[in-house]
């Protein structure tokens, strides 16, 4: 217990002081970041990579930091990105406002999901392709999602959530996807929701789609990755294969409670 202790305070000392290189080969990464709400230091020196076509799931507990790190990478207004760097296929997210981020094919599915009041599903599909550049093709979309094409005409807001989680990610696949951010898509919804929402997060990730995925209840999403890592108090506390995570239940006892 000790050993394993020690241990990992080592490989968590190691995540947060590897050197890393001006040129990474990785499709992500970032380095080193610092953001605040304000005054309140919350990402506190965080580094990870991601390799193409990877799912990295984003562990912690409740308010280790897990959305806020998720904000910073799209850039969103708040938390302020203070310090470190954010990269994205060679390009500098960390310049970026949120709408390049954008742009450059970072989407945030956030824990509300937003659906825009007053449009129906069509409409919610057809606002994400507005701008350049565009992702799937509506009748892609609705082939992957026959759920969304029954409801098209439907207000978006009044889908039930797990097909408002669908929506969600089906808007995401609009639109030229290069990293997707997951913010626990299987929140509030029913264990039965829960596997079809899982199916279709295993299908974005045959697709090839770089994705990382927050969840508080980190089995499921440990299943699914490739990679985790672990925050804690807005730090990086382990981070290696996902599979380890899963074998190692003092690790999770410690930073996960499950
Ligand atoms: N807008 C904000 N202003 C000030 N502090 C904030 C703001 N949003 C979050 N925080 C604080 O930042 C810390 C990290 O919050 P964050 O939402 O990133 O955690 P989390 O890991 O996503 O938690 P949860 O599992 O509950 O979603 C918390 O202490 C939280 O209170
Ligand atoms: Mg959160």
């Amino acid at each position: 217990m000790a050993m394993a202790a020690e241990t990992q305070r080592e490989a968590a000392e190691q995540a947060r002081t590897a050197p890393i290189g001006a040129e990474s080969e990785a499709y992500f990464s970032c380095r080193d970041i610092h953001a605040y709400y304000g005054e309140s230091y919350i990402v506190q020196g965080v580094s990870f990579e991601i390799r193409e076509k990877e799912v990295l799931a984003l562990l912690g507990r409740n308010g280790a930091g897990k959305t806020s790190t998720l904000r910073t990478i799209a850039r969103a207004p708040s938390p302020e990105l203070k310090k470190g760097e954010i990269w994205l296929k060679g390009k500098p997210l960390h310049k970026m406002e949120c709408y390049k981020a954008a742009q450059a094919g970072v989407v945030l599915v956030p824990e509300d999901r937003r659906i825009i009041p007053g449009l129906t599903v069509e409409e919610n599909l057809i606002l994400a392709q507005i701008e350049e550049p565009r992702g799937w093709e509506l009748g892609r979309i609705y082939e992957h999602f026959p759920r969304l094409a029954e409801r098209r005409s439907q207000e978006g807001t009044t889908l039930s959530g797990g097909e408002q989680q669908m929506l969600a990610v089906a808007r995401a696949l609009a639109r030229d996807l290069k990293l997707l951010l997951l913010d626990e898509p299987y929140e509030g919804l029913a264990p039965v929701i829960v596997r079809e929402i899982e199916k279709i997060v295993a299908e974005i990730k045959e697709l090839g789609i770089t994705t990382i995925i927050v969840e508080q209840n980190a089995i499921a999403a440990l299943q699914l990755a490739d990679r985790a890592v672990i925050l804690d108090m807005g730090t990086v506390a382990w981070q290696g294969p996902a599979s380890e995570v899963l074998e190692n239940a003092a690790l999770r006892q410690e930073y996960l409670a499950v």
